[in-house]
């Protein structure tokens, strides 16, 4: 056996024989090799360097290779790689107090999982069993995993191929102003009217079949829609209400991104459970889970819950995840992600909105921001059609060049691109993002035409 051949040419030879890669036609995607990564930036084998404005998959909010945080893992694996979920271990513990020691008052125990998908089953399962019911509802826009539960309660095209999904899923629609379904040109009354229009699915569906209402407390993918101050309250108040469980889908939206330990924070509300993953500990080895009111952990205190993984509460994951929330902590990293969006990242955009017509929205919080393309400002159509592929979303995969092209690795979802950077990202490197936009942005405003 010879030693491992890390040139690009080699390690792109080995991807495109043997690597299956998710969500694509294995002949038509041309992944880069890549050498190094540091930081906010990452290096492809050819020593060209990318300010990742993506954090990766929206999971790498402490930034590249941490020292602190590769030698925790380091330090572990000389200890104790791996021990069946039966044992108490100390970085188990541990991982699962400073969690619980971040997230609202009440939710006291944490149930590990390997990602976020995972964490969604889970939840449901616990709210089902809780509950005595069966229906869940879950939002239009929005990602929640590619398992089978996660997939279905998934409210994007995503789901199409995989339908017919588990039995019992109900859809609704949450709040964007930008792009009303309820005909609302204010905060406030789509706000109003995005309840009322929950209340009324819950009323044809008998919310008494009912066992959870799911929801991206920000919705991560599907366009980072920041809801209305008052929407989550509102969602609590019918929860409450009716029996009903709220689960917060914080795998995007926690653990800083949104300038909060968790996205709840913001508008101070309790959820009964919420799921979490990539920020936890920035995915430097897999970790996701599902934080657990006292009320709910009640149900299993002498009923066995009937569910388990392997690897659930890993303890590389979990010393990972600990001494990423002392990182954290030490190093202000929160702080930073709120102060950075909102004093840097927020105003660089707008800026950015008066000077080119093909930005119709720019909205954000924290390290999460999304700039919404269009073609035109007065009739709002997307720069590229919902879910366009191929020749359709040309636009979309010029402007991606682009930013390439300058040093940037856009997230580009449809007809948006996400300003979505490590929390631990500096002005600088933020001003260097925006310059990379401001150019590729000249790209998508030759496609503006206001009248069209
Ligand atoms: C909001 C949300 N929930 C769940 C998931 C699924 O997480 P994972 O890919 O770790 O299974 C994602 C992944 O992007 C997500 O953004």
């Amino acid at each position: 056996m010879g030693a491992t051949n890390n040139s690009g040419e080699a390690v792109r030879a080995d991807d495109r024989a043997h690597v299956f890669h998710s969500w694509s036609a294995q002949e038509l995607i041309d992944p880069v090799p890549i050498s190094r990564a540091l930081g906010s930036y990452f290096w492809d084998a050819d020593g060209k360097r990318y300010l990742d404005l993506s954090s990766q998959l929206v999971n790498l909010n402490i930034g590249h290779q941490h020292p602190r945080l590769v030698a925790a893992i380091q330090e572990q694996a000389g200890k104790l790689c791996t021990v069946s979920p039966a044992f108490a271990v100390d970085v188990r513990g541990e991982a699962a107090r400073l969690i619980a020691e971040h997230a609202p008052g009440g939710l006291d125990l944490v149930f590990f999982t390997n990602g976020g998908a995972e964490a969604n089953e889970y939840a449901i399962r616990m709210a089902r069993l809780h509950t005595g019911r069966h229906k869940v509802l879950a939002a239009y826009r929005s990602y929640h995993g590619a398992t089978a539960g996660s997939i279905t309660l998934t409210g994007e095209p995503r789901r199409w191929p995989s339908e017919p999904g588990i039995p019992g899923v109900v859809r609704y629609w949450g709040p964007y102003l930008y792009r009303s379904s309820f005909h609302a040109e204010t905060e406030a009354d789509e706000c109003e009217r995005a309840l009322a229009h929950l209340r009324e699915v819950l009323m044809f569906e008998g919310a008494h079949t009912v066992a959870a209402i799911v929801l991206e407390t920000v919705v991560g993918t599907n366009g980072i829609l920041v809801p209305p101050d008052g929407y989550l309250a509102g969602v609590r108040t019918i929860c409450d209400e009716l029996g009903i469980v709220l689960i917060a889908d914080e795998v995007m939206a926690g653990f800083g991104r949104c300038g909060e330990w968790f996205a709840v924070d913001r508008w101070g509300v309790t959820p009964d459970l919420i799921t979490f993953a990539k920020g936890v500990n920035s995915g430097y080895v897999p970790l996701g889970g599902v934080i657990i009111s006292r009320a709910i952990a009640e149900t299993f205190a002498r009923q066995a819950f009937p569910g388990g993984l392997t690897y659930s509460g890993h303890p590389l994951a979990c010393a990972s995840a600990a001494a990423s929330i002392r990182i954290f902590e030490d190093e202000g990293i929160v702080e930073n992600a709120r102060s950075i969006g909102e004093q840097v990242i927020g105003p660089g955009l707008r800026d950015l909105a008066a000077r080119h017509p093909s930005v119709g929205e720019v909205r954000g919080l924290g390290v999460f921001w999304a700039v919404e393309l269009v073609r035109s400002r007065a009739t709002r159509e997307p720069l590229v059609p919902y879910n366009a592929a191929g020749a359709a979303a040309q636009p979309m995969a010029e402007f991606a060049t682009a930013m390439r092209e300058r040093g940037a690795w856009p997230f580009v979802h449809f007809n948006r691109t996400h300003f979505v950077p490590p929390c631990t990202v500096n002005e600088a490197e933020v001003e260097e993002g925006i310059d990379a936009l401001d150019g590729a942005l000249e790209v998508t405003d030759r496609y503006y035409d206001e009248e069209a």
